[in-house]
């Protein structure tokens, strides 16, 4: 049952336990909050009483189940969840501003962002991609549960993936959840497990990942986060930077579509070197991802 709501909602296991003690807490909420605004009220026929009983409860249930999902860390899912709610009953369709809406006959190109970390790159693409006519964020997949990602991802109401070992490196890879869902693209911004064949079948030329440094250098198993700025400080080199690049079966190993650098001084260290290569990461990552989607859009529109 807990699945089967879970694929619904398309939340990881924490998040749904978060909604379901949303729900909890906000209906005891309703019925203390309920009851003590009736006791207020001169008696009245039972009918009517019930019917007074029905309408307080119905207009107190959504306050009451938006404010404790603010704690919870819930209320993109709750303001979704109640405007869907409201629109069924009053049979409105939603409501997205046209410029953000694609033309129908070509559906929107969704990208899934694979992140371990905290995702500050994986918040710049989102951001960046808000509003795009034709390019959307639609999955944040984690291998982590506790990745500040999904706290990222569900704020700006993206749905997430929590994905397991056993099934990513020796099953399916996901690619099943990945073709439902309609991702076209994959980034990889931050994801610290090695990319499986079937997943990389999957997408051809259509994964890319980032790495903080000028690969070749500094590349490979083992050099990610601050192990590679130490690396780098440890050689002496005058200059670091990025490199994003087709994924392959090889650790940071395929092509490359875009480097830029920044220099690294004597009295770096790990820290401040991070910060600056992230600093250039924010800069160039979502816009380079931007061309290499339009780039595909065009050479598919003209072939
Ligand atoms: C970035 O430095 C990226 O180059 C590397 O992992 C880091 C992720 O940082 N692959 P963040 O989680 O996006 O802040």
């Amino acid at each position: 049952m807990f699945e089967k709501l879970q694929k619904k909602w398309k939340v990881n296991g924490w998040q749904l336990l978060a909604i379901l003690c949303t729900f909890a807490i906000g209906g005891s909420l309703t019925g203390i909050v309920g009851r003590k605004i009736l006791q207020q009220l001169p008696e009245v026929h039972p009918v009517g009483w019930t019917i007074l009983y029905i309408i307080t409860m119905t207009l107190i249930w959504p306050l009451m189940v938006v404010l404790v999902s603010i704690p919870f860390g819930q209320y993109p899912f709750f303001k979704n969840y109640l405007s869907r709610i409201f629109q069924k009953m009053t049979n409105t369709p939603s409501s997205i501003p046209p410029s953000s809406n694609p033309p129908s006959s070509i559906p929107p190109f969704s990208i899934a962002i694979f992140a371990s970390g905290t995702g500050s790159n994986a918040q710049k693409i989102i951001e960046h991609f808000r509003n795009h006519p034709s390019i959307r964020v639609a999955l944040v997949v984690s291998n982590k549960a506790t990745a500040g990602v999904l706290d990222k991802a569900a704020s700006a109401g993206i749905p997430t993936l929590l994905i397991d070992k056993e099934r990513f490196f020796r099953g399916d890879g996901f690619v099943p959840e990945l073709t439902t869902l309609g991702i076209d693209f994959i980034v990889l911004a931050g994801f610290l497990w090695k990319v499986p064949p079937t997943l990389i079948q999957a997408y051809p030329s259509r994964m890319i990942n980032i790495h903080p440094a000028l690969l070749p250098k500094y590349g490979g198993k083992g050099m990610y986060g601050n192990f590679v700025h130490e690396a780098v400080i440890a050689a002496g080199e005058k200059e670091s930077g990025i490199t994003i690049h087709y994924v392959d079966e090889q650790y940071d190993h395929g092509g490359t579509i875009f480097q830029a650098s920044c220099p690294v001084f004597p009295e770096d260290t790990p820290e401040t070197l991070a910060n600056r290569i992230h600093t250039l990461e924010h800069q160039h990552f979502p816009a380079v991802i931007e061309s290499v989607i339009l780039s595909k859009l065009v050479k598919n529109q003209s072939s």
